[in-house]
């Protein structure tokens, strides 16, 4: 038993500039830090992330949280064993006493149980991941390179544009297509448009001023193709589908299409280009489209659910039933707690789907989801571009972690 001594959290920044929540926890031998990130293009059933909303950072403090850790939360956890983490994490959620952790916040009770998880692997003596799981294994990572919708200044309605590097034997090898793919990327986007289309969005990924959605395809399959990587990598999608659904409509390059309508411009791009990753294809209710397109393409192409299920098991657990699903996109602050997040991975685990661990768009320095997805054992990760410091604390941990387990 080592027990926990004091909480501690404070206001920091987030990769945007705006406030967020550290947290130190400490035992008699250390302190264990972690820091929560933020999403811009959130779903309506994630658990509520709490913000000041006064004058301070444009309403985007984050002093009500804190002040809830600094009270409630370290009355609620001091003197409790911190290498029992989900003993913690049930504390956490009584602490609250809401399904969607309004009353103390989700991003004040995550950030404490990611700090107690690190503590707990410091008095345990073992590397975070294997403090919270079993597996040894690397996860796919899936690099955003190319940014639209809420995360970029341009047209582009789909979010994401990933490179899945599938065909490699270790994650160093897959890291190291990703950079050479994307600085491939770089040079075609320079020569073609100008300097002004490899400004990058918030993910790290270029943000060119193009408007239609299948030309990033276009430009990455290129790139993969000179950088010498065609057939070993792959193309994902985060479509992110809810920011342009207006009126029951999908507005794609300028045109309202309805959902079947949508269901084959999928299968078209499909079938034209290297792509067996479709993340948020509809919006965020829409789990009969979600099937519908599963059952057209899911035997090439995985079909992930984030605002979707919003890493909630009863929201998993109908997209199971309705068939929607091949693949749960893992957020943590979606749920709230770490032990929480990692039941939500083995839900998904248990009915045959994948899981893809994943960052936010607003993020810090902090790698915890890298230990996590090995701890899972989740196939993918996507953590943004190779590119910005608080993207590569991520893949770079991961190399350490690949080190350590051959
Ligand atoms: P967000 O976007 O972090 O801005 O919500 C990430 C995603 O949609 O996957
Ligand atoms: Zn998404």
């Amino acid at each position: 038993m080592v027990k926990i001594k004091k909480i501690f959290a404070r206001e920091i920044l987030d990769s945007r500039g705006v406030p967020t929540i550290e947290v130190d926890v400490w035992i008699s031998r250390g302190i264990g830090r972690a820091s929560v990130p933020s999403g811009k293009s959130k779903g309506k059933y994630e658990a509520l992330e709490l913000r000041d909303n006064d004058k301070r950072f444009h309403g985007k403090g984050v002093k009500k949280a804190i002040q809830n850790i600094n009270s409630t939360i370290a009355q609620g956890l001091v003197d409790m064993d911190c290498t029992k983490q989900a003993k913690i994490d049930n504390r956490l959620i009584k602490l609250d006493k809401t399904p969607n952790k309004s009353n103390l916040g989700a991003n004040a009770i995550l950030a404490a149980s990611m700090a107690c998880a690190r503590i707990g692997a410091l008095a345990s003596g073992k590397e975070l991941y294997s403090h919270l799981g079993k597996w040894k294994k690397l996860p796919i990572p899936c690099f955003n390179i190319i940014n639209g919708g809420q995360h970029a200044g341009n047209k582009l309605a789909f979010q994401e544009y990933m490179i899945i590097p599938v065909r490699f034997h270790s994650f160093k090898e897959r890291l190291r297509a990703g950079s050479e793919i994307y600085h491939e990327l770089k040079d075609i986007l320079e020569k073609r448009y100008g300097k002004k289309a490899i400004n990058i969005g918030d993910e790290g990924g270029f943000a060119p001023q193009l408007s239609k959605v299948e030309m990033p395809l276009k430009l990455i399959t290129q790139a993969i193709g000179q950088a010498g990587y065609e057939r070993k990598v792959n193309i994902g999608l985060d479509c992110a589908a809810n920011e342009f659904f207006k009126n029951k409509k999908y507005v794609v390059d300028g045109r309202s299409l309805t959902t079947k309508q949508l269901v084959d411009f999928y299968a078209e791009l499909v079938e034209k280009y290297p792509i067996i990753s479709i993340e948020d294809p509809f919006a965020e209710d829409e789990f009969k489209a979600f099937a519908d397109l599963k059952c057209k393409i899911g035997k090439k192409v995985m079909i992930v659910g984030d605002d979707l299920l919003a890493t909630n098991p009863e929201r998993i657990k109908k997209a199971i039933r309705s068939r929607s699903c091949s693949c749960l996109l893992l957020k943590p602050n979606q749920i709230g707690t770490v032990t929480e997040a990692i039941k939500a991975a083995n839900l998904a685990k248990k009915a045959g789907w994948n899981v893809m661990a994943s960052h936010r768009s607003g993020e810090t320095n902090d790698p915890f989801i890298a230990d996590l997805a090995v701890a899972i054992g989740a196939r993918y990760i996507k953590a943004g571009a190779p590119c910005r410091g608080e993207r590569l604390a991520k893949y770079n941990r991961l190399l350490r972690i690949e080190e350590q387990l051959s």
